[in-house]
């Protein structure tokens, strides 16, 4: 299995072009499943998880064109089998997205529970609540949400949690209900804004998508679109994370600075440099970074998949910083892997505290999930000496040419076997 081998020590210099959100990409293309006409997508960044919902499209019958230079078409002109098996499903969580959609371009849909994961208990309720509120009967069987529905009707939909694949199935579903849907206490994240631009693009009746109220009356029929994929606001901040942690300097390019208010204003405590265009953003750091304390929370607070990266740079920073994990319950694997390469972490229920050290060393370590093992890339370009990170296949999942993006700026950086 691939392994990355890291020589740490040297600052990142140099410039990166921010990939298309992958967040933000994955819902995208479940709205293919709402149009018979083709959906032409550009900006989409090349990523396991990308193909993983090209492939469960596929075998519903969806037609997906080649990826080339970030285009991808996806047409849905019939859709065979609405099914979404637990093979794929175990794999990628986001395959629930499809529920939604394919409930209301067919009137039924079978789909796997997802299961447990590696951050939390992440379960699908509110996904399941809203379906039902808008006129859907769906039960569980061996595994499997079977959901079914004439026409689902609009509704008025209170969510209990904050959740975002929640709210774009719901926003997905309610595009082609009969009447209006309101969704009270919706998710706020630029995701989930990106999707309902493609949705508004393709003929839907959007409003509010940002804030938390949306509302969404239904339409007869949608048509196929042309639509460009926002950028990745967390691959962004992973690669401004890691110049900061190693006192390096950066220009992120096809960014969305607008996207990323809650990691800059923190990385400016940390004593960084930065400033921002349109659709870029320079960071330097001339210091060894201040230590930061934040706490998780729904955007426009700091992402959760933003967690990890700080808590690598806090290592070795200046002073103490206390990191609270607010949105899932099991999200501070990556501390004990941080551990072993000399971290001074102690963690007391969703907090941890974080004392900065001198410098860390190099060891081998394991990744858990996608953040996680981007934290253990960040701390492995800070350790001195050489950093063994297996498991690697998470950051295939989610950073597009990681290794070659990195050597770029300076890294030491390779994979291996
Ligand atoms: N929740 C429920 N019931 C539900 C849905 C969610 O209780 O029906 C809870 C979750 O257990 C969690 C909280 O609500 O405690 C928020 O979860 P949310 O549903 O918002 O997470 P998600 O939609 O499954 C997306 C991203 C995650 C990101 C979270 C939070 C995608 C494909 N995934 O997950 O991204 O961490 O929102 O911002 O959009 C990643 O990219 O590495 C990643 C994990």
């Amino acid at each position: 299995m691939d392994k990355l081998l890291i020589t740490g020590g040297r600052p990142l210099s140099g410039e990166v072009r921010v990939s298309g959100a992958k967040n933000a990409a994955l819902p995208i293309m479940c709205a293919a499943l709402l149009t018979d006409q083709p959906l032409e997508l550009d900006n989409v960044p090349k990523l396991m998880d990308v193909r993983t919902m090209a492939k469960l499209l596929g075998l519903m019958g969806v037609q997906v064109g080649p990826q080339a230079d970030g285009r991808l078409q996806l047409q849905a002109a019939q859709i065979k089998d609405p099914v979404a098996g637990y093979e794929l499903v175990k794999t990628m969580r986001a395959s629930v997205l499809v529920l939604g959609p394919l409930l209301a371009r067919c009137g039924r849909a079978k789909v796997s529970l997802p299961g447990g994961c590696a951050i939390g208990a992440r379960p699908v309720d509110q996904h399941v609540k809203g379906l039902q509120g808008m006129g859907a009967v769906i039960t569980v069987e061996h595994g499997y949400m079977n959901a079914s529905a004439k026409r689902l009707k609009g509704a008025r939909i209170v969510m209990d949690v904050v959740t975002v694949t929640g709210t774009e199935n719901l926003m997905l579903a309610a595009c082609l209900a009969e009447g209006t849907t309101v969704l009270e206490n919706a998710a706020r994240e630029p995701e989930v804004v990106d999707l309902a631009n493609c949705l508004k693009a393709m003929g839907a009746r959007i409003e509010g998508a940002g804030t938390d109220v949306i509302r969404i009356e239904g339409v007869g029929s949608l048509s196929g679109a042309k639509y460009r994929v926002m950028p990745d606001r967390i691959e962004s901040g992973t690669y401004l994370a890691a110049t900061a942690a190693t006192s390096g300097k950066l220009r992120l390019t096809h960014a969305a600075p607008q996207t990323l208010s809650a990691t800059l204003e923190k990385l400016r405590e940390a004593g960084a440099d930065i400033a921002v265009t349109q659709d870029s953003i320079l960071i330097e750091m001339a210091r060894r970074p201040r230590a930061v304390s934040l706490s998780t929370a729904p955007y426009p607070g700091l992402a959760t998949d933003m967690q990890a990266q700080f808590m690598a740079l806090d290592c070795i920073a200046s002073g103490t910083g206390q990191i609270t994990e607010t949105i899932f319950e099991n999200r501070f694997m990556h501390a004990l892997e941080l551990q072993r390469l000399g971290a001074d972490i102690s963690i007391h229920d969703k907090t941890a505290v974080v004392k900065g050290v001198e410098r860390l060393q190099g060891a081998r370590v394991m990744a858990t999930d996608l953040r996680a093992s981007a934290s253990l890339v960040v701390a492995g370009l800070i350790a001195q000496g050489e950093t063994l990170i297996d498991r690697i296949y998470h950051l295939d999942r989610g950073y597009e040419g990681l290794e070659h993006k990195l050597s770029s700026l300076g890294a030491k950086i390779a994979r291996v076997r």
